[in-house]
């Protein structure tokens, strides 16, 4: 007798192609879907019909297949297993804006003016909130139907977007039938990593991140640049480890948890200079980052990722329109025209008189 594999369960989430990832997406996202990507059949999708409710210029787009490429390779150097991943391009699938579509009927307009993260995305694009923006929601509920996915691994700003496709597929399947898994949010933990500016957030538009792909070099000048305690004009002047970003830093990466303590305490009580607590993170995040750097080394060989890329997305386009068959079958949507061609046929012979 042979064994029956159970299908695993699906897990879908993604980028918009807007840049390189760099330390805050690794500890908030990347590495959550590492954790994740073997209990999971894993979609990736890169999202750059989503770009475009923000960043939408000539330029946006132009750059967006280097981003794209970037991102997957982003992915890979974090360790997501190719095999064991689908990586898709989200415009090259028609079939999601025609599952958006079925889907805007299902939630109001109300509902989603009253979500505070779309409010928050357009302040922070500095755009106006637009028909597109707004259904935001509603086109990501799509990119996750349309694979089916059991699973959302997301990030807090993500979480009441989920919400509503969760809204979205029970309010589908009460209407027409059963067609959709009802989705589970999976929350990333996002130790949030601090800016290298000390700002509040480690992010691209801000000009304060280290990004996965940064050489050895850059790292280090950036590092050797970072905000620590203004206060501190000496070595021997007693500073704040709260707040301060190399700090925060080693606690996310470091796993010498005892140096890293004594470092703390020599800082509080001025006895150690902002230079040699420096290097020492010079030395943390190289050991993180050059493990990485092998492995994009080895992934940036001749078009692998634009394979995968392509491979994935014929892929998801099958998945795709077969959901789109299932949904018009569910809601009765083909009988109509296919009753039509019918009497078509049959009058075929016949003119106007
Ligand atoms: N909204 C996600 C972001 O913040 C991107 C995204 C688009 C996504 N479609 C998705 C995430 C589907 C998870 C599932 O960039």
């Amino acid at each position: 007798m042979t064994d029956v594999i159970a299908p695993r369960p699906r897990m879908l989430t993604g980028d918009r192609p807007t840049g390189p990832l760099h330390l805050g997406h690794l500890v908030g996202s990347l590495q959550n879907r590492v954790r994740l990507q073997h209990d999971y059949e894993c979609f990736f999708i890169i999202a750059d019909l989503h770009m475009l409710t923000t960043k939408s210029t000539p330029e946006d787009i132009a750059r967006s297949d280097t981003n794209a490429r970037g991102l997957v390779l982003d992915a890979l150097s974090a360790g997501i297993e190719p095999e064991h991943a689908t990586f898709y391009l989200q415009s090259a699938i028609p079939e999601i804006h025609e599952i958006a579509g079925r889907f805007q009927s299902l939630v109001t307009v109300a509902r989603l003016e009253r979500l505070p993260a779309l409010k928050d995305m357009a302040r922070d694009a500095q755009v106006e909130m637009s028909f597109a923006l707004l259904g935001y929601p509603v086109l990501q509920s799509a990119d996750i139907l349309s694979v089916r996915a059991h699973a959302v691994p997301v990030g807090k700003d993500n979480f009441a977007f989920v919400e509503v496709t969760r809204e979205i597929a029970r309010r589908f399947n009460a209407r027409y039938g059963e067609v959709f898994p009802v989705p589970t949010i999976v929350p990333s933990e996002t130790p949030v990593l601090i800016g290298t500016d000390g700002k509040a957030k480690m992010s691209k538009s801000l000009g304060n991140a280290i990004n996965l792909a940064d050489g050895p070099s850059e790292v280090r000048k950036k590092v050797m640049g970072m905000y620590t305690d203004p206060n501190r004009i000496r070595p021997d002047v007693p500073g704040r480890v709260e707040g301060n970003p190399v700090f925060n830093y080693l606690d996310a990466f470091g796993t010498d948890t005892a140096t890293i303590d004594e470092l703390k305490s020599r800082y509080r009580a001025g006895s150690v200079g902002d230079v040699e607590v420096k290097r020492y993170l010079v030395e943390v995040l190289e050991a993180v980052l050059s493990p990485m750097r092998e492995r994009r080394e080895r992934f940036s060989e001749s078009g692998f990722v634009d394979r995968l890329i392509v491979e994935g997305t014929e892929r998801v386009r099958e998945e795709a329109l077969a959901t789109v068959r299932e949904m018009k079958k569910a809601m009765g949507l083909t009988g109509a025209f296919n009753r039509i061609r019918r009497s078509a046929g049959r009058h075929r012979d016949k003119v106007l008189q």
